[in-house]
Order: structure tokens, then C-alpha cells, then sequence
């Protein structure tokens, strides 16, 4: 029997609907290659659907989401938009609603692709982040006193639940062990100053290292971290680290691997519906101009695939992802590509056809 998969699907703001169109047509072309179904359902969530409704994420749209195979997502965030207010709404209510513990981004420096660190190429970078996605200080605990007040105070604090970071070193160990390259696996923290909550995070780290011998452990303070990707990239496997330490070098991450246009990132939960999206944002200002680069959708397809176990497909993916930046692109940044939104989809739907 065909295996068919119910996929959400939520364009967004911006520049989300140009990429997500082009990520839906990869992913039909691998689908029939690959003999299965993708029923796609979209929904309309994000700014200007909040502008025009007053509606963000209405319980009664949390329901399917939850209920499909995977979701898939292209952008949130509106410049006419109080920041927070989409980004807590959708992007995070998701995350956390649906348990979607694991933020998984992939660093990997593609043939043909420049970064802009010098005398660094392909064998250099390629490396994993595991970021923990539903706790830290993302998880909202704090407020203030007084507020707009000379004697005003704002608390914002960091929560890191045993199980939370457990489950995320844990998850992490697994994936170092099946990737099968270094097996090495670096905690990124801030032992030196956040002495509770890196505390707890290293000793559940070593706790856990004991049942993964084959694996190789380090440690770097989150400062060190970010002058090691740029000075010695080739370090790195896999990368564990709380929720904000995560944000910020993954946008670290991006860069080295060539630019926001090709970073894709997935919100995993292990146990139940996860969520694939181009990690780069809105980028109001090429709405709907076809410039921007649909590559890193095209890779959130792909991680989407993966981690719902169509191993073949996915491969496939990007397998045109690599040849489409090694032979066609000029440039991976928007407007420099040489071709338009489209018809770089074009690209890697032809090749992919065709292997
Ligand atoms: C990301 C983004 C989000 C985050 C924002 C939009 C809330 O920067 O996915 O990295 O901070 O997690
Ligand atoms: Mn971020």
C-alpha cells in the first residue's frame, strides 16, 4: 500500500510563501519518485493573517497541526508587528505545545558555496547543532516590578529541568553515535558564571557520556565556542546546548555555512509531530520579488523527510541541493543567484527527476 503523509503546512509571512512553494514542489517530485503520498493542508498563520482576524494561533488550528505527520513552515514575523507578539504566538507555541524539544541545525559548507572564512572549504565544515528548544530562558518565567518606574526590575530566568536537559544530551549522544563521523560530542555552556544551570547541564552530560563510550566528549564555554566556528570549524561533530546559546550560534553557524539563504532547521519531537523551516526569517523586503534563495526550504524538506524515515528521498534532495550549488548558483545570497526563486526550485526538481 502507498504511504501517504499528512503534511501541515504554514507559508507565513514575507518571503515564506515564495520558498515553501518551491520546497512543496521538491517534495512532490520525490514523492512520486519515491512512491509515496504528501497530502499538504495549508494554513494561514502569521502577520497578516493576524492584522486582518486579530487571529494568531486559534486552538481549533493547534488541534490538526497536532495532529498531522509533520509540519512545515516557512517564515513568521512582521514588521508591522510588535516584536514578540507572532514569534510567542506561533513559532514558540508550537514548539512548546507540540514538545518539540530538539532544535536540530545542521552547519555544512557545500561545494561551490563561499564563506567567508579564510582557507576554510567543505572537509572543514560540517557539523551539527542540537540546540534544547523548550526550556531556558525561552520559557517565559519572570516579570516585572514596577514597571516604568525609576525603581523598576525585570527578572527574566532561565529554566533547565533535569528531564529537559537530560532527554536533550541524551537525544544528542544518539544522534553523534548514528551520524558516524567524528563521534565526538562538545557541550556548549557557561560553566565559569552560570554556575546552577551549567552545573546541572554538565553533570547530566557526563552522567549520560557513561552509557555512550564510543563517543568522544568535550566542553567549551559558549564565548570559546563562537571563536573556535570561525577559527577551527573542523572541531566540531555534534554541538549540544540550552535554548539561547543555541539561537545565537546557530546564526553563527549559518553564516560560516554561506548565508541565511541555505540554513535549514528542525524542531524535533522524537515522540510525536516535529516541524522543518528555513531558519533565515521573514526578509520583508524581498516579499514576493522572486530573489531569495528557496535553497534552505528546500533543506527543511529534506530534514522533514529524514526524520519521518524517508531516508531515500531526502537523500535525493540533496543530492540536487549539492549539485544545483556546485554547478548552477552564482551566488547563495538573494538577488545574486543568477536565477529567480523559482526557477532555482526548477533546478533541483529537474535534477532530481533525473537521477
Ligand atoms: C530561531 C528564531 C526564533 C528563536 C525567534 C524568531 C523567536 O530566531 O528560530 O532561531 O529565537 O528561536
Ligand atoms: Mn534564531
Amino acid at each position: 500500500m502507498l504511504k501517504e503523509y499528512n503534511i501541515s503546512v504554514i507559508p507565513g509571512d514575507g518571503t515564506g510563501p515564495e520558498v515553501v512553494t518551491e520546497g512543496i514542489k521538491v517534495l512532490d517530485t520525490v514523492a512520486e519518485k519515491y512512491d509515496f503520498k504528501l497530502n499538504f493542508t495549508h494554513y494561514r498563520l502569521g502577520g497578516e493573517h493576524y492584522k486582518a482576524t486579530g487571529e494568531i494561533l486559534p486552538e481549533d488550528v493547534l488541534e490538526p497541526l497536532a495532529a498531522s505527520d509533520a509540519i512545515y513552515l516557512g517564515a513568521i514575523g512582521h514588521p508591522d508587528v510588535k516584536p514578540g507578539v507572532l514569534e510567542k504566538g506561533i513559532l514558540l507555541k508550537i514548539r512548546f505545545d507540540l514538545d518539540q524539544y530538539i532544535n536540530l541545525r545542521p552547519v555544512k559548507l557545500y561545494e561551490g558555496v563561499m564563506t567567508p572564512i579564510k582557507d576554510k572549504g567543505p572537509e572543514d565544515i560540517d557539523f551539527v547543532v542540537v540546540r534544547e528548544n523548550t526550556e531556558g530562558l525561552y520559557a517565559g518565567a519572570g516579570g516585572f516590578l514596577k514597571r516604568g518606574t525609576a525603581d523598576e526590575v525585570a527578572v527574566q530566568e532561565s529554566i533547565n529541568t533535569r528531564k529537559g536537559v537530560e532527554r536533550c544530551i541524551r537525544y544528542a549522544f544518539e544522534f553523534c553515535r548514528n551520524r558516524n563521523k567524528q563521534k565526538k560530542l562538545t557541550l556548549c555552556g557557561k560553566t565559569n558564571v552560570l554556575t546552577f544551570a551549567f552545573d546541572l547541564w554538565e553533570r547530566a552530560f557526563y552522567e549520560v557520556a557513561e552509557e555512550y563510550p564510543d563517543i568522544e566528549t568535550d566542553y567549551a564555554h559558549v564565548d570559546a565556542i563562537c571563536m573556535w566556528m570561525v577559527k577551527n570549524p573542523e572541531w566540531f561533530d555534534v554541538i549540544v546546548t540550552d535554548n539561547m546559546f543555541g539561537d545565537i550560534i546557530t546564526d553563527l553557524g549559518a553564516m560560516i555555512q554561506g548565508g541565511m539563504g541555505i540554513a535549514a532547521g528542525a524542531n524535533i519531537n522524537p515522540e510525536g509531530v516535529s516541524m522543518f523551516e528555513p531558519i533565515g526569517g521573514s526578509a520583508p523586503k524581498y516579499t514576493g520579488r522572486q530573489i531569495i534563495n528557496p535553497i534552505a526550504a528546500i533543506s527543511a524538506a529534506q530534514l522533514m523527510l529524514e526524520t519521518i524515515g524517508e531516508h531515500k528521498a531526502a537523500s535525493s534532495i540533496e543530492q540536487g541541493v549539492i549539485k544545483v550549488l556546485r554547478d548552477d548558483l552564482k551566488d547563495v545570497a538573494a538577488g545574486k543567484m543568477g536565477y529567480t526563486t523559482q526557477e532555482v526550485g526548477d533546478l533541483v526538481t529537474d535534477y532530481v527527476k533525473g537521477l
